[in-house]
């Protein structure tokens, strides 16, 4: 399905893949650094943001499909870095694990390669009944944001909280809980990890409550060679509330790839 998207600045492709229930704005400071040198492309995926909402379940290799697409229509074919935090970064190992060859190189911010266990699968469907049943988005925001945000950022930024609730109430019910089912069955790629052959940045936020920062190492050292960043002062949230930290991890991955 066509996705609404941004796609500006020079260079090599940059591609951004979006958190859940995120939009393609979570990107805003990266679209001016980053998109300094290389041409960053953000999709809203699936249900978010300005793209469309169908019914259904939203799986991540459909979300995935979605950014091939995308990539065809604008007809690049040849590889590209694609990047993605947490449920972008799902969609980014879908892409290393089907789409091989569309890859330059691989980011993976705050994310991990596990699927959902048992009870986490349960307790998404759980939440997915619930924004059905209140037809808004306020449930699944009420359980994630208050572990979306590292400590200090409730602190420091209120103002950056407000800002992301009101953006993730205006995503329709029918898209959380599409995409919490889609979540919640996605395959675990862990054992895929070893297989990776191009460059990869793992980054992970010194305070993420959702990523501990231990098992994103352990998915780096599961990668050949990968890069392994902590992006201080930030939780699951890195390049929202650390921008510049964000920055420097992913332009000095970028400029070493050319
Ligand atoms: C995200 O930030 O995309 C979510 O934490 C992903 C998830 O719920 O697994």
């Amino acid at each position: 399905m066509q996705l609404a998207f941004d796609d500006d600045g020079p260079g090599p492709v940059v591609v951004l893949l979006h958190g859940f229930p995120l939009d393609r704005s979570m990107w805003s400071h990266q679209q001016g650094s980053v998109g300094s040198t290389y041409r960053v492309i953000a999709p809203d995926l699936r249900g978010h943001g300005h793209s469309a909402a169908p019914d259904g379940v939203y799986t991540v290799d459909a979300m995935a499909d979605d950014v091939i697409e995308l990539l065809d229509g604008l007809q690049l074919t040849d590889p590209v870095v694609v990047g993605g935090l947490s449920m972008g970064g799902y969609l980014a190992l879908s892409i290393a694990a089907r789409f091989p060859e569309r890859l330059k190189a691989l980011m993976l911010l705050n994310t991990r390669a596990s699927g959902d266990a048992p009870e986490a699968a349960r307790a998404r469907e759980g939440l997915a009944e619930q924004v059905e049943a209140a037809g808004s988005a306020e449930p699944v925001i009420e359980a994630m944001l208050p572990r979306l945000f590292a400590r200090q950022t409730f602190a420091k930024h209120p103002e950056l909280i407000a800002r992301w609730h009101g953006r993730m109430a205006r995503t329709p019910a029918r898209a959380i809980a599409g995409t919490l089912r889609g979540l919640a069955s996605r395959p675990d790629r862990t054992a895929m990890l070893p297989g990776i052959v191009v460059p990869t940045l793992v980054l992970a936020g010194a305070e993420d409550q959702i990523i501990p920062l231990e098992e994103s190492i352990a998915m780096a050292g599961a990668i050949p060679g990968a890069r392994h960043a902590v992006v201080d002062d930030a939780g699951h949230l890195s390049p929202i509330e650390n921008p510049r930290g964000t920055d420097a991890a992913i332009l000095g991955f970028l400029q070493a790839l050319w």
